[in-house]
């Protein structure tokens, strides 16, 4: 039986999300949305694309809950783009409200399932659908270190005329502006960057890295980023439905680790069919431990002001 996999929220992430994982065949999709005909009129047209590009996927739109019944996994991306001059931060507790409508109906049709958080506040929104899920913590996963080292590792490959494939990038930490971008263990071809470029030259790219975010939202004016957030994704996805056991650095509730206890920040963690199999721990220098107590610190408030 094939895979399946729920997006909530037919939005840019999430209708692009659906793209990807039917273009690379690694589910049958469903899209739900409280905008009625959006998700059916975008699930048909990509089903109709699927003899084009030979993939055996059903791919259904709905307003309601049922047809998502069972998923393997569920992506939330329902809630409402940062606009310009708007911080992720004010999304808070309009986002909170989504996730609080979603969440309760997600786990009544699928209790089995593993969750992707994508909407923003990303870590404040990954602690709320652990709370209101009540799912074991490696079951709900926010994705955004993905995305802020797929960033970086762009500007890196930007910088150094290098393949993309070359470049490893390590982003800790929230996703916001105290996001820890982590040179040392940042590579091209296994040498650290460090060895490559001036410290002055790296620090431009690691706050290129941090706007990544808004750098994109200044041109579009009228929403966020959606191709690299919505191909994340579906990395982490295709991790988790392969049972690949891949290293990626995903927002997870931390119990200790890394000095930090009761909260979602971004870490290494290893991605298999039990969600998070593993949480890595590398052991940082004392200033990168505190940028990273610093980015904890920040989504803390978000998860105090909202009460998870
Ligand atoms: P969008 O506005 O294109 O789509 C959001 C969709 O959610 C809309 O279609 C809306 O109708 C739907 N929605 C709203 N309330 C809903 C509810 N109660 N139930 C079901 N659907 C509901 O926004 P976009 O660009 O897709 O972004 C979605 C979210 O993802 C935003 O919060 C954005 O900030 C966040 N984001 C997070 C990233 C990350 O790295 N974690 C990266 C990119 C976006
Ligand atoms: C981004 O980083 C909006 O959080 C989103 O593009």
């Amino acid at each position: 039986m094939r895979k399946k996999v729920t997006v909530v929220g037919a939005g840019n992430v999430g209708a692009t999300t659906a793209h990807w994982i039917a273009a690379r065949e690694l589910a049958d999709v469903v899209l739900t949305d409280i905008m009625e005909g959006i998700p059916q009129g975008k699930a048909l047209d990509l089903m109709e694309a699927t003899p084009i590009i030979d993939s055996d996927v059903r791919v259904t739109g709905s307003n309601s809950y049922e047809e998502t019944a069972n998923s393997d996994i569920v992506v939330i991306t329902a809630g409402f783009p940062r606009k310009p001059g708007m911080s992720r931060d004010d999304l808070l507790k309009k986002n909170h409200e989504v996730i609080a409508a979603t969440v309760e109906k997600v786990v009544a049709q699928s209790p089995q399932s593993i969750l992707i958080l994508v909407t923003n506040p990303l870590d404040a929104m990954a602690q709320s659908a652990y709370r209101l899920s009540k799912f074991s913590r490696n079951r709900v996963i926010g994705m955004a270190g993905v995305l802020d080292s797929a960033r970086f590792a762009t500007f890196i490959a930007m910088e150094l005329n290098v393949s993309v494939e070359n470049v490893n990038a390590f982003v800790l930490g929230g996703h916001g502006d105290t996001m820890v971008p982590l040179p040392r263990f940042t590579t091209v071809a296994g040498i650290p960057i460090t060895e490559l470029m001036p410290a002055d030259k790296i620090e431009a790219l690691v706050q290129r890295t941090r706007d990544g975010g808004a750098e994109i939202v200044k041109y579009l004016k009228t929403g966020s980023a959606y191709y690299a957030p919505s191909a994340a994704v579906t990395d982490m996805a295709e991790a988790i439905l392969k049972d690949k056991r891949k290293i990626m650095p995903c927002a997870a509730f931390l119990q200790g680790e890394y000095g930090i206890r009761d909260l979602f920040v971004g870490v290494p963690c290893k991605l298999g069919a039990n969600g998070i199999e593993q949480i890595i721990e590398v052991k940082l220098s004392a200033q990168e431990q505190a940028e990273l107590k610093r980015s904890a610190d920040a989504v803390r408030e978000l998860t105090a002001t909202i009460g998870v």
